[in-house]
């Protein structure tokens, strides 16, 4: 469905994606884990062309290209195929909820407006805030906002959702509500990549977990393998601390 091949990105002299071979096959669920400035994000942005990737190929739903020979008609198409989900919820503080669904609907597919009304009470109901469709977002939590979010993003139909931390701004009690909808995602069959520091759901909802360290790839398997065994030490170190930080 998704894949990038050899993947690099330097911020002047600091390179920060050091050839990533990442893939997403259709239906799967990947959790991205690793430590704070491994590249997790750099890596989402890039794929996503909020960043230019120095070198590296980009295959999705069945186009292949050298990222760096782009047109820019190519990198909107390859967008149109993409959800994005943030840690910052980016929903325009101006409109409603309901409105923050159709506008994407309305202006990135020239959807008439009845359908995209239709869509957006569909995808509301979904994350369970269609009674909030006409609240903006200064009027909703955190968790609330997250899943307008992402009501936003599946309304567009994407191949794949990349989530970068959806839940890392979140206060605790209100990750479970966003985790649930993204959960409910996955038992559906959507295709996601989710950078996360969330381990229930790596270990639990992913189909497959990747570890990245200091701009590399260094784990690439099942969550019961990788939790029981990682295959480097950075990530064993990483699982340490992240249970010794939970008390587990
Ligand atoms: N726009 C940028 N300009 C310069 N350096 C950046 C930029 N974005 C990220 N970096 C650097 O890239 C490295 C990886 O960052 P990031 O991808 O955000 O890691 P992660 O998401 O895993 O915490 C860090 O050293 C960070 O300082
Ligand atoms: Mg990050």
């Amino acid at each position: 469905m998704l894949e990038v091949k050899n993947l690099h990105k330097s911020f002047g002299e600091n390179e920060v994606l050091k050839g990533i071979d990442f893939s997403v096959k259709k239906g799967e669920v990947v959790a991205i884990l690793g430590s704070s400035g491994s590249g997790k994000t750099t890596l989402l942005r890039c794929i996503s062309f909020l960043e230019r990737a120095d070198s590296g190929t980009i295959s999705l739903d069945g186009f292949e290209k050298d990222m760096t020979e782009l047109t820019r008609r190519e990198v909107r198409m390859l967008r149109m195929k993409m959800g994005f989900v943030f840690q910052e919820y980016n929903l325009f503080r101006n409109k409603t909820a309901f409105q923050n669904v159709t506008e994407g609907l309305r202006i990135a597919q020239k959807i008439p407006a009845d359908k995209a009304r239709e869509t957006a009470v569909n995808v509301l109901k979904k994350v369970g805030m269609l009674e909030r469709a006409d609240y903006y977002p200064d009027e909703l939590s955190g968790g609330q906002k997250q899943r307008v979010a992402i009501a936003r993003a599946i309304a567009l139909s994407p191949k794949v959702i990349l989530f970068d931390e959806p839940t890392s701004a979140l206060d605790p009690e209100l990750t479970g509500e966003v985790l649930e909808v993204m959960k409910m995602l996955a038992s559906e069959g959507t295709t996601m990549a989710v950078v996360t520091h969330e381990m229930g759901f790596a270990r639990d909802v992913a189909s497959r977990v990747v570890f990245m360290d200091g701009g590399k790839i260094t784990d690439n398997r099942a969550p019961a393998e990788f939790f029981s065994s990682p295959e480097s030490d950075a990530a064993r170190r990483f699982l340490r601390r992240m249970t010794s930080d939970r008390g587990i």
